[in-house]
């Protein structure tokens, strides 16, 4: 088999909204998504959608209402011949989404498919569905939280990866941690401080603010109607009120006026320790919230672009991923870059542009150090910390992020990376063929 190249055509998606709170609160994330889909379409008139092959859907726990892979292609109007299917790689389904349908451009299976991304979240991480009795056949397994020696054990070959080893007291901490508590074993493995977390996350604030500011996210963000949800006091949506419809054009996290003394006064999040009984980091301003939202990009054969008369974004050149210790799923995206890396024979300085998925500030943070790629090449234009992280969708944004942003500064190399829940990371790679070498 032969490969062949494979770009990233175009890509849009909706704001994203505070997870259980914000203004998607109300909103059908299937018809949201079949809006997505189609302005998608609109914008690219070159391609038909009897052209689309495959549609996939990236999702976390997804919505229920949009997570069958074939009701928003439905909605969206796709023929009924249009294959779809649905891959979650938890953080990054729709990263895999892409991945799967770029593989199987590159091996001559079709020619063009879409990859979709939807979540809805609630205020809580896991808080996004209504809850469900559970029986002894499908309640939590317990042994979860059990490790055979190889599962505790530092791995064999971890410093071909990391510069400084695990704490044996991180080791020996129950696997299955709170994300929020995988965030402060990495701030425990790293010693980071407080203040360099912060200023990180002020930095991601600012840089967004400025952008949206400059009109840098109207090509990927598609403002949108929607009804205003109705809350009660407790902030419980209230279904059966209505409120008027509204304009939403702006992801809802974002937070221009953010200062290191605002961030220092906000609390520790609750129920988060350190094992080693070091100083407790994580807070809401130095993580991504939880959001809603949904996402698509249009991915082709570079053979049919240039067919078609199509500038596209950039090419996908390669792929990593990369398993972690539980506890530390931050630090997942160092393993799947460095191999992405090694697959593509680009060296970290070759880099331009990373769209890296700030779900923490601290495992950009320490993934950065570990590859070697200076913040000032990372999230030039914002990161999750203000835009948000609506866990499956969140691929796509990452990828059409990268890819308009190394097209807007004419630059060559960028990859996207996003650590992923239960300890893994994954990285895509691409190039701007029409950038100087
Ligand atoms: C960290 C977390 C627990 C915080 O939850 P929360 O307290 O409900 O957080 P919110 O985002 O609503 O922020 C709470 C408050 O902090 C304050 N705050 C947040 N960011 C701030 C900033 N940059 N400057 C000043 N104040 C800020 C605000 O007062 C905010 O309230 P408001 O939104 O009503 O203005 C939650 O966002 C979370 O779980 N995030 C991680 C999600 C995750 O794990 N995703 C997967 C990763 S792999």
């Amino acid at each position: 088999m032969k490969a062949r190249n494979v770009v990233i055509v175009d890509g849009v998606r909706t704001p994203f909204s505070k997870g259980g709170k914000g203004k998607l609160e109300a909103a059908r994330m299937d018809e949201l998504g079949a809006q997505v889909v189609r302005a998608l379409l609109a914008r690219n008139p070159k391609v038909k959608p009897t052209d689309i092959h495959d549609f996939g859907i990236g999702l976390g726990s997804g919505a229920p209402e949009a997570s069958t892979p074939n009701y928003v292609a439905h909605l969206a109007g796709l023929p009924a011949e249009v294959c779809n299917f649905s891959s979650n790689r938890a953080c990054a389904g729709s990263q895999e989404t892409a991945a799967r349908i770029a593989m199987a451009i590159a091996l001559g299976e079709y020619d063009c498919g879409i990859s979709f991304g939807v979540e809805r979240m609630g205020r809580t991480l896991m808080g996004g569905g209504a809850p469900r009795a559970t029986t002894r056949r499908d309640s939590f397994n317990p042994k979860q939280l059990k490790m055979n020696p190889e599962q505790r054990n530092m791995p064999a070959d971890h410093f071909q990866y990391f510069s400084v080893p695990i704490p044996d007291y991180v080791l020996d901490s129950p696997p299955g941690a709170s994300m929020v508590q995988t965030a402060q074993n990495v701030c425990d493995m790293y010693s980071f401080t407080r203040t360099e977390l912060d200023a990180f996350s002020m930095r991601s604030q600012h840089k967004l603010a400025k952008a949206y500011d400059a009109g840098m996210y109207k090509e990927e963000v598609m403002p949108i109607e929607v009804e205003d949800p109705v809350f009660d006091d407790d902030g419980n949506w209230l279904p059966n009120e209505k409120g008027p419809m509204v304009t939403l054009d702006r992801d809802e996290s974002v937070r221009g006026n953010t200062t290191m003394e605002g961030l220092a006064k906000l609390p520790i999040v609750k129920g988060v320790q350190s094992w080693g009984g070091k100083e407790l980091m994580v807070t809401a301003g130095n993580s991504c919230p939880t959001n809603s939202g949904t996402t698509a990009i249009l991915i082709m054969s570079e053979e049919m672009a240039l067919k078609l008369g199509i500038e596209y974004l950039a090419r996908v050149i390669g792929w990593g991923n990369g398993g972690v210790k539980q506890q530390l799923m931050g630090i997942g995206p160092v393993v799947s870059t460095k191999q992405a890396l090694k697959f593509t024979g680009l060296h970290p300085d070759q880099i331009d542009r990373v769209e890296f998925n700030e779900a923490f500030a601290c495992q950009v943070v320490a993934t950065l150090k570990e590859v070697g790629i200076p913040e000032s090449k990372v999230n030039v234009n914002g990161g999750s910390i203000g835009i948000g992280h609506p866990i499956g969708a969140t691929g796509n944004r990452l990828i059409m992020a990268v890819a308009r942003e190394l097209r807007r500064s004419n630059k060559r190399y960028g990859l996207c990376t996003q650590c992923i829940g239960f300890g893994q990371g994954m990285t895509t790679v691409f190039e701007n063929p029409n950038a100087p070498k």
